[in-house]
C-alpha cells in the first residue's frame, strides 16, 4: 500500500481552543451585530478568518527570537534580515515595516500621487485603500478565466495582456508610477501569477516604460504552484523560482505575517536606489528608523529564519496538501468553490451555494454567520461589503463574485479539525434552500467598512 502524506514535523506546544453550544453562538453572534470581526476569539473554534499573523513559529524561529539585537540603529537582526532577503529576492535595499500594509503605505507615499492609476491583479483591499486615500485609482486586469469559480485555469492569478495594455495606452506614462502584480492574488482565491505571463508583463510593461512591484504576502506558495504546474519548472528549487520572479520587478511590499512566518511584521525590499532614498524618509515619519521600522529586533530575527523556511518545498507541500484535503471533501460532496485550490484558503462560491439569498442582502457574509452559528467555525467574507461603495458615487460595488473565505493558518491545525469544518460546510449544504433570507447593514465607516459594519437580520 502506498504510504499517505504525513506532516514533516511534530508539534511540541498545544493551545486549547473554546467550544460552546448553537444557543450561544446564535447569541454572541448577534451580540457582535453579525460581523465577524466583532466576535471574541474565546467564542470561535476554529478560526478562519485569516492566514495572516496567525501561524505556528517554529523551533528555530523561536531560538533565533532569543538572539534578536534590539539596537535601536544597525542591529545584527536587522543585517541578517537584510540578507536573507537579498538570497531570495535579488533586492539589496530593505525597508522593514509593522505590517503590509504600512509597507503600501511608505512605497505609495513616495510613488503615489493624486489622480494616478495603478493596474494590477485584483488588488488587496488594503492596498486598494491606500490607493484610493491618495485619490488614485486601482484598476483590475485579471484575466476573465479568475471569475468563473468552476473553471480549472493552473494561474488564475494572471494578468490580462490586452486589460493591461489599453490601461498603458489611455493613460500616460506620468500617470502610472508602477503595475502591481500580487502573488498569489488573495482576491480572486489564492490563485497563482506564472512565470510566463510575469515575463509577459514585465516586457509589455519595459515597451511603456513601467516598472513592476511585487505585492508578495504569499511569494512561497506562488513559487510552489509554479513548480507543480509550469511546464519546465518542475525541477528548480522555490528558492531558483522566487529568484527570477523577483528580478522582473524594482521592488516588492511584504506582508511578513503570511510567507514569512511571523505573528507581525512587513517590509519593502526595492533594487532601485532613489526610490529607497524617498521611502526612507517616509519609513522614519510613519514606522521608525530605517534599520528597524517598527519591528523588534527578536521580530526581525524570527523572520530571518521564517522566510528560508518558508521557501523550502517540503514546507509548502505540507502546507497546500492540507488544504487539499479540505477542498477536495467540499468538491466530493458537491459543494461550489473556486476551483483549482487555491494556495492559503478554501474560497466558497456563495452565489451557487445561496442561491436564494438576494445580492444585497449578501449572501458571502450570510454564509459565514451560518458557519459559525452551525460549528463556531469563523470565516471572512470575500464579497459586497468587502469591495465597499465607489469613493466617487458612494454606490455599492458588486464585485463580479461572492465568495466565503477559509483561510488556515499556517501549522496551526490538523486534518481532523479539516474534516470537523468539512462536514460543517456538508450540514448546511443539505439544508441550503431553506435559507432565503439574509442582512441589511444598519451602520458603516467611510473607509474600509468591512471591519466594522453592524448588520442585523433581513426581515
Ligand atoms: N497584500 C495582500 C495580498 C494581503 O493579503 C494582505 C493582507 C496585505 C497585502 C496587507 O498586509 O495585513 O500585513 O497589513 N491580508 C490579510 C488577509 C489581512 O486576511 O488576507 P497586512
Amino acid at each position: 500500500m502506498k504510504l499517505p502524506y504525513a506532516e514533516p514535523y511534530r508539534i511540541k506546544m498545544v493551545e486549547p481552543i473554546g467550544q460552546s453550544t448553537p444557543e450561544e453562538r446564535e447569541q454572541w453572534i448577534k451580540e457582535a451585530d453579525y460581523n465577524l470581526f466583532n466576535l471574541s476569539s474565546s467564542k470561535v473554534f476554529i478560526d478562519l478568518l485569516t492566514d495572516s499573523g496567525t501561524g505556528a513559529m517554529s523551533d528555530k524561529q523561536w531560538a533565533a527570537l532569543m538572539r534578536g539585537d534590539e539596537s535601536y540603529a544597525g542591529a545584527r537582526s536587522f543585517e541578517e534580515l537584510k540578507q536573507t532577503v537579498y538570497n531570495i529576492t535579488g533586492y539589496q535595499y530593505l525597508l522593514p515595516t509593522h505590517q503590509g500594509r504600512a509597507a503600501e503605505n511608505v512605497l505609495f507615499s513616495a510613488m503615489v500621487k493624486e489622480g494616478d492609476v495603478i493596474p494590477g491583479n485584483s488588488h488587496f483591499d488594503t492596498t486598494k485603500g491606500h490607493i484610493e486615500f491618495r485619490k488614485a485609482h486601482a484598476i483590475d486586469c485579471t484575466i476573465d478565466e479568475a471569475f468563473d469559480t468552476e473553471l480549472e485555469h493552473p494561474f488564475k492569478g494572471n494578468i490580462d495582456l490586452v486589460k493591461l495594455e489599453e490601461v498603458y495606452k489611455k493613460y500616460t506614462k506620468e500617470k502610472i508610477p508602477f503595475c502591481l502584480v500580487t502573488i498569489t492574488c488573495n482576491s480572486s482565491g489564492g490563485q497563482p501569477v506564472s512565470i510566463e505571463n510575469v515575463k509577459a508583463v514585465k516586457e509589455l510593461s519595459d515597451r511603456y516604460g513601467i516598472p513592476l512591484i511585487f505585492d508578495s504576502a504569499r511569494f512561497a506558495e506562488n513559487a510552489y504552484f509554479i513548480k507543480k504546474r509550469e511546464k519546465g519548472q518542475e525541477h528548480r528549487s522555490i528558492k531558483e523560482i522566487c529568484k527570477e520572479i523577483f528580478s522582473y520587478g524594482i521592488g516588492m511590499t511584504m506582508s511578513s505575517k503570511k510567507d514569512g512566518l511571523v505573528n507581525i511584521g512587513g517590509f519593502i525590499a526595492l533594487n532601485n536606489e532613489e526610490i529607497f532614498r524617498t521611502a526612507s524618509n517616509f519609513t522614519i515619519i510613519y514606522e521608525g528608523f530605517i534599520t528597524y521600522g517598527g519591528m523588534a529586533g527578536r521580530d526581525m530575527a524570527a523572520l530571518a529564519v521564517g522566510l528560508d523556511e518558508a521557501t523550502e518545498f517540503d514546507y509548502l507541500e505540507s502546507r497546500i496538501t492540507q488544504i487539499e484535503y479540505l477542498g477536495n471533501l467540499l468538491i466530493e460532496w458537491g459543494i461550489p468553490i473556486q476551483r483549482p485550490i487555491g494556495g492559503h484558503a478554501i474560497f466558497i462560491d456563495a452565489l451557487k451555494f445561496l442561491p436564494n439569498v438576494p445580492r444585497e442582502e449578501f449572501p458571502a457574509q450570510t454564509l459565514g454567520i451560518e458557519l459559525y452559528k452551525e460549528a463556531g467555525v469563523r470565516g471572512v467574507e470575500i464579497g459586497t461589503i468587502l469591495a465597499d461603495r465607489d469613493p466617487e458615487t458612494r454606490e455599492n460595488r458588486y464585485p463580479k463574485m461572492e465568495l466565503l473565505r477559509l483561510a488556515i493558518p499556517r501549522r496551526t491545525y490538523t486534518n481532523n479539525h479539516m474534516y470537523y469544518v468539512a462536514v460543517a460546510l456538508k450540514n448546511i449544504f443539505e439544508r441550503r434552500n431553506e435559507i432565503t433570507k439574509g442582512y441589511n447593514i444598519t451602520w458603516e465607516s467611510p473607509i474600509l467598512r468591512h471591519f466594522t459594519v453592524k448588520l442585523e437580520a433581513a426581515k
